[in-house]
């Protein structure tokens, strides 16, 4: 079969990206390993930046998005005895909303079905040949076990941090960065009314906690743990006494509920390059991983296939300019992003591991805090990064 674009992967980044060619008259065909129920309910990311925002209602997928996301203009930074409040519009003239990623990934799904795109779940064996030839193909077997070859103009790997996309890129053209951290968030889902009208973000010398929420009757909350931490160590109420403890304020009350979900997943940051190799692309969480602190991954995913849409559109129509420069424009917001989500990772939480959090880096981190909370220009920077850069940053 032939198809202009080969996508792998039906996250975020590949779903919109499918979306994009379609508004561009790029037809493309997107190949996902897992369910479609498996996809639409992985738990993930909560926070849309306004660009992603302006982008999802541009491409006639605002609708819900706006109907039952919670617009927020600020964040409350907190500390024992302190909760600041930065306000975003104030400070950036923008807001960001609060509308899960599964939402947005069924949304997407949705739209692309309606539009006819092609989109096959539960493939096996994905192969892309000739990444850096004239005649690249995406290879795999459908879930009814036949084996189906798309010979594209180009290939997309979205396929996320454990795809196979990144290894198509040979070793030795290939440069990687990474930072793991000696703690983990543990998140919760449960059903019970936000206690909060905004995020929460924790600092605390018992380790970061967060609440964020999903709609007005689902809390979502985090709390650092070891990354050796177990799922099974902690139960329910062991969990709630500790986000009591770590986010507790004078006159102020954590509502509890039913848990609906919990899980604990490590952090890292990651950057590969180039993000192109050939007509290989890469987008999202198959070139790069931020720590969740920032709300970026899914946001970032977003902006690599806003570059790349119109990037592949004009590939496919003779002029390479925009292709060409794809990896280069991508990297520099990647690393901006990194840098954000490092630095709050590094604000917000204690050195991780047993034992009393060291002293002088408690002292820096508060004075950080009370920086960014007091001082108009610390307090821009935060929030010109959290809301988002421009695009093309
Ligand atoms: P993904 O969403 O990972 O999509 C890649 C897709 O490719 C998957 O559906 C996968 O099944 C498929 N795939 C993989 N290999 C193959 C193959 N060989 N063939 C076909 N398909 C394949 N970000 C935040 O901002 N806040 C959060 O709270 C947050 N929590 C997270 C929790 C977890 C457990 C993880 C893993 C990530 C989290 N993130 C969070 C990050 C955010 O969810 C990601 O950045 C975002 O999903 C990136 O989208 P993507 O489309 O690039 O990749
Ligand atoms: C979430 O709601 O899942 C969420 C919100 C903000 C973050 C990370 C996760 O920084």
């Amino acid at each position: 079969m032939r198809t202009q674009v080969g996508i792998i992967g039906a996250g975020p980044a590949g779903l919109l990206l499918g979306h994009l060619l379609a508004e561009r008259g790029v037809d493309a065909v997107v190949v996902e390993s897992r369910s479609r129920a498996y996809v639409e309910g992985r738990l993930r990311a909560g926070v849309l930046e306004h660009g992603t925002v302006d982008l999802l209602v541009a491409a006639g997928l605002g609708d819900r998005l706006l109907r039952e996301g919670l617009r927020h203009d600020g964040i409350h930074l907190q500390w024992p005895g302190e909760r600041a409040h930065l306000d975003f519009p104030a400070l950036t003239g923008r807001s960001v909303w609060v509308y899960g990623q599964t939402e947005v990934v069924k949304d997407l799904i949705a739209a692309r079905l309606a539009a006819g795109g092609q989109l096959l779940f539960e493939v096996t064996d994905t192969t892309v040949t000739d990444a850096d030839g004239e005649r690249p193909a995406l290879r795999c077997t459908d879930a009814d076990g036949r084996p189906q070859v798309f010979e594209c103009d180009a290939i997309v790997g979205a396929d996320g941090f454990h795809g196979i996309s990144r290894g198509e890129i040979p070793r030795q053209l290939q440069r990687t960065w990474q930072r793991t951290y000696p703690f983990a968030w543990l998140g919760i889902l449960a059903d019970v009314a936000p206690s909060t009208d905004e995020l929460i973000y924790a600092w605390h010398p018992r380790g970061f906690a967060m609440h964020s929420m999903r709609s007005p009757e689902v809390s979502r909350l985090y709390l650092q743990v070891d990354v050796q931490d177990r799922i099974e160590e902690w139960s329910d109420d062991r969990i709630w006494s500790e986000l009591q403890t770590r986010l507790c304020l004078d006159g102020w009350e954590l509502r509890t509920g039913a848990l609906t979900e919990k899980g604990i997943t490590p952090m890292r940051s990651f950057v590969s390059s180039p993000m192109r190799h050939g007509r290989l692309f890469l987008a999202g969480d198959a070139a790069h991983i931020v720590p969740p602190t920032g709300a970026k991954g899914l946001n970032l995913a977003v902006a690599d296939v806003a570059l790349l849409a119109p990037a592949l559109a004009a590939l496919l129509a003779g002029d390479a300019s925009l292709a060409d420069s794809y990896s280069d424009r991508a990297l520099r917001r990647v690393w901006r992003t990194t840098h954000f989500s490092w630095w709050m990772t590094s604000m917000l939480h204690t050195a991780g591991g047993p034992g009393p959090v060291d002293p002088f880096d408690a002292e820096l981190q508060l004075s950080q805090l009370r920086y960014v909370t007091s001082s108009t220009a610390a307090a821009t920077t935060l929030a010109e990064n959290y809301v988002g850069l421009p695009i093309d940053y």
